[in-house]
């Protein structure tokens, strides 16, 4: 069977994944590599042997043999750089967030409509094993009506730096980086109901601390120093349209330890996903807690190589994506309503 030919446009921290799926799939071949940086560009394609090599994705994007590129760029770029690979005649996987807001969002996912082709978003949450085992018993009915989500992901002391604090580049902070993941996630869990509203806020209280003293060799300490006009802390309640109601809550920084909790509240049982799988019910009349005899936190291993596989069994055999461009828009107007709740103090509606 013939190889579908893949592009990376962004060859930095994240491809690494991407290509790392790419080259364990049998159905790719790794082709060409685009990143606006030459010599990181130039060092990629000497670590895997790649050698066409791009600094305008649009260059790149005229090599006709290529079926479809994985957007790893800053999210300032997600939008142009999908635009122009879906309007090439490429497939495209893009990652989380789908852009800086919602009208790039709607604009891409227009793009991909009239190319016909596919755009997957980066939704790595969903292809996570423990939302794989909480789907299964949510899908046979044990949670009943999911009615409320607790959804957190906050770091002490996490603002990696560079573009991720450069708003123009990045859109925000932590909400529009980690928020998007868990809102997705619990989204997904609840069967993807549609948002009506938020009540949104957001802080600017601690900014990077590049004073607070890391361990030797902290993943933070490279761009630590670099200025921030993105908030640190970010809290939302979001309504949907068949009543299910979320909390979120996502931080660079805060003085209280990290958490990545993910609670779900059903009519019939409760779950608690981190860092291990509970379930919580009443069996025969008594309050019971359940937990499953098999690993049930989430496991990174492997977890990018099955949003690839996905993406690439989409291309190949014409699979449903499961997580297309519509969801993408949808997390767009959510985390764009959030920041606009944030600056006008007040409940925005979302249409
Ligand atoms: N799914 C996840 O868990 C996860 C984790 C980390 C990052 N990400 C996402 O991946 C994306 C990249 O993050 P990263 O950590 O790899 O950043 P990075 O800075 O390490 O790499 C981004 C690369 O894109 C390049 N670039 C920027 N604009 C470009 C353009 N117009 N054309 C070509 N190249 C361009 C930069 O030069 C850089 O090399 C972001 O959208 C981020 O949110 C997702």
């Amino acid at each position: 069977m013939k190889k579908i030919k893949v592009g990376i446009i962004g060859v930095g921290g994240i491809s690494e994944v991407h290509i790392a799926g790419y080259l364990r799939n049998p159905n790719v071949e790794l082709y060409a590599f685009c990143d606006i940086n030459e010599q990181r560009l130039k060092e990629k394609g000497e670590k895997y042997g790649i050698t066409r090599l791009f600094t305008d994705k649009n260059e790149m994007l005229k090599l006709k043999e290529i079926d479809a590129v994985s957007v790893c760029t800053w999210n300032c770029a997600h939008a142009e750089c999908t635009i122009a690979a879906l309007k090439a005649g490429k497939h495209v996987l893009c990652e989380k967030p789908m852009a800086l807001n919602a009208e790039e969002a709607e604009a891409m996912q227009k793009a991909a409509e009239e190319s016909g082709k596919l755009l997957e978003i980066g939704f790595v949450r969903r292809f996570g094993n423990d939302c794989e085992i909480v789907k299964d018993f949510i899908d046979s009915g044990f949670f009943g009506d999911i009615y409320y989500a607790r959804a957190m992901y906050t770091r002490r002391h996490g603002c990696p730096g560079g573009w991720f604090s450069d708003k123009k580049r990045s859109g925000g902070g932590p909400l529009i980086d980690l928020g998007v993941h868990v809102i997705d996630l619990v989204r997904y869990l609840a069967g993807c109901p549609r948002p009506v509203s938020v009540y949104g806020v957001t802080f600017d209280k601690l900014g990077n601390r590049p004073d607070v003293k890391m361990a030797p060799g902290s993943w933070l300490a490279a761009d630590a120093g670099n200025t921030s006009d993105v908030e640190d802390f970010a809290t939302a309640l979001i309504r949907f349209d068949n009543g299910f109601t979320v909390s979120i809550e996502a931080s660079f920084d805060q003085n209280l330890p990290g958490e990545g909790t993910i609670n779900l509240l059903g009519t019939k049982a409760g779950a608690s996903l981190s860092p291990d799988l509970k379930m919580y019910t009443v069996m025969n009349g008594y309050l019971a807690d359940v937990q499953l005899d098999m690993p049930t936190a989430l496991g990174f291993e492997g977890l990018f190589e099955k949003e690839i596989d996905h993406f690439v069994d989409c291309i190949v055999n014409g699979t449903k994506c499961i997580a297309p461009a519509e969801d993408g828009v949808i997390l767009m107007k959510i985390l764009t309503a959030i920041y606009e709740s944030a600056r006008t103090g007040h409940e925005v509606l979302i249409k």
